[in-house]
């Protein structure tokens, strides 16, 4: 049984992500500091799978924790990096946080890496790294912008940290870099899903915690871009849908079928939907109402984006399965069970 170490496990992308690593066999070991999820993820893994996966509270910042740490799971195979901070407003106010999360992390699991003969990595990127891309769908190709916030510039600068890493010890590593367009939905049991810590940045916990009556109303931020209704367009995408690419990327690298040392994909489903539409949508397959309103452009905004998944579909052979309408009624299911244990 091949071990996977998967930092931020216990995040949003990273708890569908451990599900689906189990449910094809992997053992897997889950570190992460808490900073942005809660343990009781482990639960929600363990209903749905009927295995609690290893979990350890380390900070990836600290090196000698890590160390230690894989030291006593031993005989790791590959690594997934999820656990970074990834607030785009925050990290314009907090630039050296952002930094030192997401830097040194990546950092040190490429120093471990060797040191443990850990040779495979999977990192989580993100299609931010396009910016406004001039040709739509985007492909991997495109070449890539000037980052908008820290936060951008962390996952730009990280794929140049993986890329020079490898180029330098082609022998110790392989890697594959996966860059995810909008995650949204949860876990078909809605035992899991996404749990965002206050006042949500994104757009779906936003909807969905309107819809349930937290918040009032939500704000659509502008109407007057340059598409056919006015509002902004991304590429949505079934968070287990992604998930599963990632289980994928790990088999790919441990049966050797890499074509290169390092490698990169989009993950998307190469359609592209306005916050209007994903508002009547959910509105329409959950039978709830989202009030909204206009407001103005929220800065740093892209106006249209959305993946050409054709590389991962024929190269890694995956694809996005889910429709819109089924990952609209997961995430709504999710918000319903959360309710549910709060009272
Ligand atoms: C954002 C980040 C992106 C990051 C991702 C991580 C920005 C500009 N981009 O992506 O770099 O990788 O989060 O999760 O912050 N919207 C509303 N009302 C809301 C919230 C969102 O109208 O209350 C709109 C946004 O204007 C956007 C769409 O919904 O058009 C999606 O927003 P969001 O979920 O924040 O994702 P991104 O902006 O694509």
């Amino acid at each position: 049984m091949s071990k996977v170490l998967v930092t931020g496990g216990t995040g949003y992308i990273g708890s569908h992500t451990v599900v689906e690593l189990i449910n094809e066999g992997f053992e897997v070991v889950i570190v992460d500091n808490l900073s942005n999820s809660n343990v009781e993820v482990l639960n929600g893994i363990e209903k749905i799978t009927g295995v609690r996966p290893a979990f350890e509270n380390i900070d990836c910042v600290d090196y000698v924790a890590m160390d230690n740490m894989i030291d006593k799971y031993g005989n790791i195979d590959a690594v997934i990096h999820f656990a970074a901070s990834k607030a785009v407003g925050e990290s314009v106010e907090k630039p050296l946080l952002y930094y030192r999360n997401n830097l040194v992390s990546l950092i040190n699991l490429l120093q471990l890496m060797p040191v443990h003969k850990i040779k495979h990595f999977v990192f989580s990127s993100s299609c931010t790294v396009y910016g406004q891309p001039d040709i739509l769908p985007v492909t991997e190709n495109a070449p890539i912008k000037p980052a908008l916030s820290p936060y951008g510039n962390t996952k730009q600068i990280g794929e140049e940290i993986i890329r020079d890493t490898i180029y330098a010890n082609t022998n110790n590593y392989q890697s594959i870099i996966l860059r995810y367009f909008n995650p949204i939905g949860a876990h078909v049991s809605a035992e899991i899903g996404e749990l965002p810590n206050g006042v949500p940045n994104n757009l779906l916990p936003f909807v969905t915690q309107t819809a349930i009556g937290i918040r009032k109303q939500l704000q659509v931020f502008g109407n007057d871009y340059d598409t056919p209704d006015g509002s902004c367009i991304r590429d949505y995408i079934h968070v287990v849908d992604l998930a599963k690419a990632h289980v994928v990327a790990v088999r790919r690298m441990l049966e050797g079928k890499s074509k290169d040392s390092l490698e990169v994909f989009n993950l998307g489903t190469g359609r592209g939907l306005s916050v209007l539409e994903i508002i009547k949508t959910f509105e329409e397959v959950n039978q709830v109402k989202v009030p909204y309103k206009i407001v103005n452009r929220r800065e740093g905004d892209i106006e249209k984006v959305w993946a050409d998944p054709t590389y991962a579909n024929e190269v890694l052979g995956w694809k996005a399965q889910e429709t819109v309408e089924e990952t609209l009624r997961s995430a709504w299911a999710w918000e319903l069970n959360l309710a549910n244990r709060k009272n």
